[in-house]
């Protein structure tokens, strides 16, 4: 069977994941699409360019819907335009109103050439324009997901490795909630080598939770600020999700997915696989990450519906 992906929007997301895609061989078919022929036709030249030094073989397709129709997997990696500028982004609300009018143009256009895989949305503010996507392709709701809070639980885990010296991959738990201001940290899930971080927290004057909570949200923001766009965190963060719907992996990963307890997208964990979610969970959180998690959630859809009416 072919593995085929797409990738809408060439900017510096979708450019870095089609890189990803093609060097770790886990496509056969790439379908790559931007309103901006010039820079789409350059990057597809360019990626031709590394066909001959890769391992592995990948036909790259340029600008053409209908070739997405049979495709396993749609990524949206539009946005970031207008918004280069330092100050404006410390919310990636300021992306709303552009990538709102992108989701219903490249939204429709999927649903008009029948688009039936799994879409995976990463353009902000990420859990409202999943939605938006959902609502505009009519896709089944566990037929879209956004990238969410799988790139805020990267940074939790990457900040929590860095206070207790240990790699990310051996710290588990989440970021829930928005990917954005209202996003927490569930410390009653997060564990290291063993232990509940709540715990080891109680012993230890170093560790600081909150501390870590507020550099996991930054987490971006400060990217952002050195070369204003963030590229290569997301782009792992895509690349799992695609990888684990490819490989129809039933694997867990935290991504906003929709939640029928508060009507909206949110990142929560999920397991993916070839039909998107498969399966929701059920997390044992403390009543006051509950109430984080549904003014999150209510946030997220207030914010949804504000947009559609
Ligand atoms: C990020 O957090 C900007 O949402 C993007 O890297």
């Amino acid at each position: 069977m072919t593995r085929k992906v797409g990738v809408v929007g060439q900017g510096h997301v979708g450019e870095t994941l089609a890189n990803n895609l093609l060097v770790t061989g886990t496509v056969d078919e790439l379908v790559l699409v931007d309103t901006n022929e010039k820079k789409l036709n350059a990057n597809a030249t360019d990626f031709e360019d590394m066909a001959a030094n890769l391992p592995t073989h990948t036909k790259v397709v340029r600008n053409d819907y209908q070739a997405l129709a049979d495709a396993d997997v749609v990524v949206i990696a539009v946005g970031n335009i207008g918004v280069q500028n330092d100050d404006a982004k410390h919310d990636r609300f300021v992306e709303l109103k552009v990538n709102s009018v992108a989701a219903k143009e490249v939204g429709t256009k999927l649903k008009e050439v029948g688009f039936n895989g799994v879409l995976v949305s990463i353009s902000n503010p990420c859990d409202v324009i999943a939605a938006l996507f959902q609502k505009y392709t009519g896709l089944p709701k566990n037929q879209v997901v956004g990238t969410g809070t799988l790139l805020d639980t990267a940074r939790l885990r990457k900040v929590v490795g860095q206070a207790l010296d240990v790699d990310p991959r051996s710290v588990s738990g989440y970021a829930l909630g928005e990917h954005g201001n209202s996003q927490f940290a569930a410390w009653s899930q997060v564990r290291v080598l063993g232990q509940n971080i709540t715990d080891l927290a109680a012993v230890s004057d170093q560790l600081d939770l909150d501390a870590l909570a507020e550099a996991t949200k930054a987490g971006g923001y400060t990217v952002f600020h050195g070369k204003l766009y963030t590229n290569f965190g997301i782009a792992a963060a895509a690349l799992r999700l695609v990888t684990a719907i490819l490989n129809d992996a039933n694997v867990e990963l935290p991504c906003s997915n929709f939640r029928e307890e508060y009507g909206t997208y949110c990142g929560y964990p999920a397991v993916l696989g070839k039909q998107g979610v498969v399966k929701t969970l059920q997390l044992n959180l403390t009543a006051d990450e509950e109430k984080l998690l549904a003014k999150s959630a209510n946030y997220i859809k207030t914010r949804f519906d504000e947009t559609v009416q």
